[in-house]
């Protein structure tokens, strides 16, 4: 697919995913007409189950990138939809209570092929944080509708509803708090609860399970769903203030969440921000809204570096946390939120061991962008095991090492000159994988490498008050001798903490 536009690629993978949700909605009604032997409102229930699921997910799509169609796992969980909205077409039913069975297929199937789009995630190597959450959201309608139709066909008490809307209770008050939107980490103690219960709805509307045996077993799994959702709650209010959620994004009026809320939707979903008044909503707009610019064949690039008063972003030795204070870390989170890709040289990769994901604040992760012309990268490093976005490494076309990374980094080779590669090379193979904005993150030589060859937008050099004596070098560029000579970008400059931040706008000396 030809990527003539800047939003091609990824308005190829919304349409592509509105065509597919579109088709199984006409799929569950036809099989639910096919059932019920006439129209009415089955069509409907069935035909809302794929359009709610595309309400709910739409909004990471982003995610889904650096693929941008959608792969063989999202159309298995597509057609997973097909049997939850057959479900879905029942609820209501005057006649469901001659359906117990037909219940129980539709949900075991769609247990089954839940296994399935993993596998097949897995065995493509096109896992993606959409997909993930494709699956957890037609997971939590699933819930909803087979516990509405447990409760009608009087086999559990209402309670089990509390259960199936659960998700949607937790959805809400992710809304409403903002501390719940701290990743949770990985618990096999809520996989089994959810397995737990979706299983016992699977065969408690069996008939050969008594009534009495039936509530019994609904009443346990309820309990459980929900012990397993307060214990959730309860670590997230007690870390979420810490992690993953911005220090001003606390508490839910805190001020400039309203101008944050805003940058991130105008960064990923094309939204045009709207001036507002509040000094701190104001402040931020005006930091963040430049870096949010684009061009039609290549990514728009911001970059990033923070160096002492003495011109130097580490130690000779490589060392560089801390040079700049806790507001420019978030400050930084804050650029990786709001672009679709972060890159790091070699360099910085080995050194720092970075992670590169969004922890400060509030937003999706960016892909990491590793480049290694030479495949110096070490395979145990933290963005290729740590699985929470996608990894990219760039090397020089022929370079044969790297063979040991783990499969789902994605390795991709670059043109070169004598192990030079242009950061319009980059650009290229970062736009034709649908990358429309992108964060150089460090350090000084990549950076460097940008701003000379035309190809950086934006930079936003923190300046820290300490000398370092020695170390290396933040900007490497070319030595000129007489003064009028000197780059003069114009610059807008802002305090970060103790620290100064320069954003200069470097469109001047681009090449578009
Ligand atoms: N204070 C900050 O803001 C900050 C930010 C990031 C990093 N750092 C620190 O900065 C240090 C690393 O920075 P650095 O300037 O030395 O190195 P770097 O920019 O991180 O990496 C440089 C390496 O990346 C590869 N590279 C970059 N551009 C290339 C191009 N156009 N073509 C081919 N290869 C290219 C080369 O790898 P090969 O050597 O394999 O050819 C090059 O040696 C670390 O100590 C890190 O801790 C500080």
């Amino acid at each position: 697919m030809s990527a003539s536009s800047l939003y091609a690629l990824r308005t190829h993978a919304r349409w592509s995913f509105a065509i597919t949700t579109s088709t199984a909605a006409c799929l569950a009604v036809g099989l639910s007409i096919l059932v019920a032997g006439s129209m009415g409102s089955f069509a409907l229930k069935a035909a809302a189950v794929p359009l709610v699921l595309w309400m709910l997910v739409r909004a990471s799509l982003p995610q889904h990138l650096p693929h941008t169609r959608l792969g063989p796992a999202n159309h298995v969980t597509l057609a997973r939809s097909v049997c939850v909205a057959m479900l879905a077409a029942m609820l209501g039913a005057p006649t469901i209570a001659d359906w117990p069975e037909l219940v129980a297929l539709f949900a075991a199937i769609t247990l089954v092929l839940d296994g399935v789009d993993g596998l097949v995630a897995r065995h493509f190597k096109v896992a993606s944080g959409f997909g993930a959450s494709l699956d957890g959201e037609l997971d939590a309608l699933l819930v909803l509708v087979l516990s509405a139709l447990v409760w009608q066909l009087d086999r559990s008490g209402a309670w089990v509803l509390l259960a199936g809307t659960a998700r949607f209770a937790f959805l809400a008050g992710m809304y409403r708090w903002p501390w719940m939107r701290a990743s949770l980490p990985e618990s096999n103690h809520r996989k089994l609860c959810f397995a737990f219960f979706v299983c016992s709805l699977v065969v408690i509307p069996m008939p050969w399970i008594s009534i009495e045996t039936a509530h019994v077993l609904s009443f346990f799994a309820t309990t459980l769903v929900l012990l397993s959702f307060a214990v959730d709650v309860a670590w997230l209010r007690a870390h979420g203030r810490g992690e993953g959620i911005a220090r001003d994004d606390l508490p839910p009026a805190a001020p400039g969440d309203r101008a944050w809320g805003r940058l991130l939707k105008a960064a990923h979903s094309g939204t045009a921000l709207v001036p507002l008044t509040e000094p701190a909503d104001r402040a931020l707009l005006e930091r963040f809204a430049p870096a949010l610019g684009s061009h039609p064949h290549r990514p728009f690039v911001v970059g990033h570096l923070a160096q002492s008063i003495d011109g130097h972003i580490a130690l000779e030795s490589g060392a560089s946390q801390w040079i700049s204070g806790p507001d420019d870390l978030v400050h930084t989170h804050r650029l990786r939120a709001l672009v679709d890709a972060v890159l790091v040289g070699a360099e910085t990769a080995i050194c720092d061991n970075p992670r590169l994901t969004v922890r400060e604040t509030s937003g999706p992760h960016p892909t990491r962008v590793i480049l290694d012309p030479n495949g110096r990268l070490d395979p145990a490093c933290a963005v290729c095991l740590d699985t929470t976005a996608d990894t990219v490494v760039l090397v020089k076309q022929g370079q044969e090492a790297h063979t040991c990374l783990p499969e789902r980094v994605q390795v991709v080779e670059v043109p070169h000159n004598d192990g030079f590669v242009s950061p319009q090379a980059i650009l290229a193979a970062l736009h034709t994988r649908g990358i429309r904005r992108v964060l150089v993150e460090g350090g000084g030589v990549t950076v460097s490498r940008f701003i000379e060859a035309g190809m950086m937008d934006r930079l936003h050099l923190t300046v820290a008050p300490m000398w370092l004596g020695g170390g290396r070098p933040a900007l490497h560029l070319p030595v000129i001798d007489r003064l009028q000579d000197a780059l003069r970008p114009p610059c807008r400059v802002d305090t970060l903490g103790g620290d100064v931040l320069f954003d200069f706008d470097l469109s001047g000396l681009t090449d578009q």
